[in-house]
């Protein structure tokens, strides 16, 4: 009787160990998953990352989306954004990299304009 009732707290015992892992188990399978595409309507590549960062802290990628403006124009347009707009000034090497996404992806042929 003694060596049963020793045996079934051993069984309880490890039930419980597994209970718990099965847990873990399944809270690891519902952890998030990686966006279709992680940076919202923007064009994936060099620099979209950067773009995507700092611009929608306050709006939407669509209204950057939707802009088609040169080089000089996205230059002008990141100034206003700090001198109107209350964006933090982009340090270097990220502001060049943002106006060549935004000049070759949203320049005013607009290759990429939401529809
Ligand atoms: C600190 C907040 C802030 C950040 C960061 C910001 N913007 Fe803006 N942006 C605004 C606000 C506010 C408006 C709306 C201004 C208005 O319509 O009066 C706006 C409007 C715009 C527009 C529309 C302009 C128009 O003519 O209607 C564009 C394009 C734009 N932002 C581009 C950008 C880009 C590109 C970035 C990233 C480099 C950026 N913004 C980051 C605040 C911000």
């Amino acid at each position: 009787m003694k060596k049963l009732g020793l045996a079934s707290i051993t069984l309880l015992v490890s039930g419980l160990v597994f209970a718990s892992l099965g847990y873990d188990d399944e809270a690891r399978a519902n952890g998030p998953e990686l966006a279709e595409n992680e940076f919202g309507i923007l064009k994936t590549a060099e620099g979209a990352e950067e773009t995507f960062y700092a611009c929608t802290a306050c709006h939407s990628e669509m209204i950057v989306a939707q802009q088609g403006l040169t080089r000089q124009g996205w230059d002008e347009m990141l100034v206003w954004m700090v001198e109107e707009q209350g964006m933090y000034e982009i340090e270097e090497p990220d502001r060049t990299k943002i106006l060549d996404y935004l000049s070759t992806h949203y320049n005013e042929d607009r290759p990429h304009f939401p529809r």
